[in-house]
């Protein structure tokens, strides 16, 4: 298959390119490098299955071309951190909303095969239900979560009305090797990574026991494949381990000191997919126990030493418009 993997220069993208290419198909990697990084291609370089194109979703003109002769569409490109989502809403907007516009209508008219969307776990905002269900209610927190089931809404809006084949993908809490490493203040395992490369205490917030359901980048590449594969369209599957581990747990693994932060509003004690409708209907289980994740994570810390270092009062300044804003 021909495959256009949007946002393929990315941290999941890059690892869904390398399976696709690895398993014999032909993939266009688009990316404005944004936040994604040349770099990520490196152990698959130069593959003559891989193609790459600088270009940018918010360009309709500027990416049509790319979507001739393609089967499949996956849709990962996003802005996907929280705090300048809450700060900078509009560029959200234009990216995770229009950008998503302008991919399906250049899917429609060159007839693709097949669309994924990357969609997030955000869209539940702190749910009543563990494990949570595709069908929970959708309460999106922030600008980010917000912007994404927008894209979500679009995707199936296209796939009703256009019969655009597609299926949207929930992704609950994605670690592994190469994960986002700008100079925002995210998720969990760069901050710890760095911190224990610099030999500075794990930043903890709030006691430590909320959990999330930690997914291994490797296996969210295999669910995009299993759902490209597949004849099903016009459904929303949530993709987890099955399981949940809280921030102790990870500070256990890493076996490094640590302090605790305050903890932040509007964020759910516990991330929790179920995850019988994707076992069900689309064969997918995650392969990587949380902690092989973990320990193949741990061999590529060296990645990690240009990312930027956080500490107590730098968490407390990038993290004030949170505090401000959700409650
Ligand atoms: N990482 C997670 O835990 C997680 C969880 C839920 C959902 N997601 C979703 O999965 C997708 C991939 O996330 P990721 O963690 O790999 O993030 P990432 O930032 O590494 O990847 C996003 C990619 O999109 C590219 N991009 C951004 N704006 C673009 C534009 N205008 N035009 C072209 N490319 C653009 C970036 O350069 C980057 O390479 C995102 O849509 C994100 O919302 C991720």
């Amino acid at each position: 298959m021909k495959a256009l993997v949007i946002g393929g220069a990315g941290f999941i993208g890059s690892h869904l390119t390398e399976l696709l290419v690895q398993t014999g198909h032909h993939v266009v990697a688009l990316d404005n490098l944004l936040s994604g990084r040349m770099s990520n291609f490196n152990a698959f370089k130069g593959h003559p299955r891989l193609q790459f194109i600088q270009a940018d979703i918010r360009n309709i003109d500027e990416i049509r071309p790319y979507f001739e002769g393609i089967d499949w569409v996956f849709h990962l490109a996003a802005l996907a951190d929280i705090v300048p989502s809450i700060e900078n809403p509009r560029e959200y907007f234009e990216i995770n909303v229009d950008g998503t516009f302008n991919v399906l209508e250049c899917s429609k008219k060159a007839g693709v095969k097949r669309l994924l969307y990357a969609a997030s776990s955000s869209c539940y905002g702190i749910p009543d239900v563990y494990p949570t269900p595709e069908t929970a209610p959708i309460c999106p927190q922030h600008p980010y979560a917000l912007t994404k089931f927008l894209g979500e809404e679009l995707v199936m809006h296209w796939e009703q009305v256009y019969k655009l084949p597609a299926l949207s993908l929930r992704l609950f809490n994605v670690f592994g090797p190469k994960a986002r490493t700008t100079g925002i203040y995210g998720a969990v395992f760069g901050v710890f990574l760095t911190q224990k490369l610099n030999n500075k205490p794990l930043t903890v917030v709030g006691d430590g026991s909320q959990t999330r359901d930690f997914t291994f980048v490797k296996d969210v590449a295999r669910a995009f494949l299993k759902a490209a594969e597949s004849s099903i369209s016009g459904e929303i599957f949530n993709v987890g381990s099955g399981d949940h581990y809280s921030v102790n747990h990870i500070v256990k693994l890493l076996n490094h000191d640590s302090i605790n932060i305050p903890k932040r509003p509007g964020e759910p004690d516990a991330t929790f997919a179920d995850v019988n409708k994707i076992e069900k209907m689309l064969g997918f289980k995650v392969e990587t126990p949380f902690e092989e994740g973990v320990s193949k994570l741990l061999e590529t810390i060296n990645d990690f030493k240009d990312a930027p270092l956080w500490e107590k009062e730098s968490i407390k300044k990038a993290t004030k418009t949170w505090f401000q804003y959700l409650s």
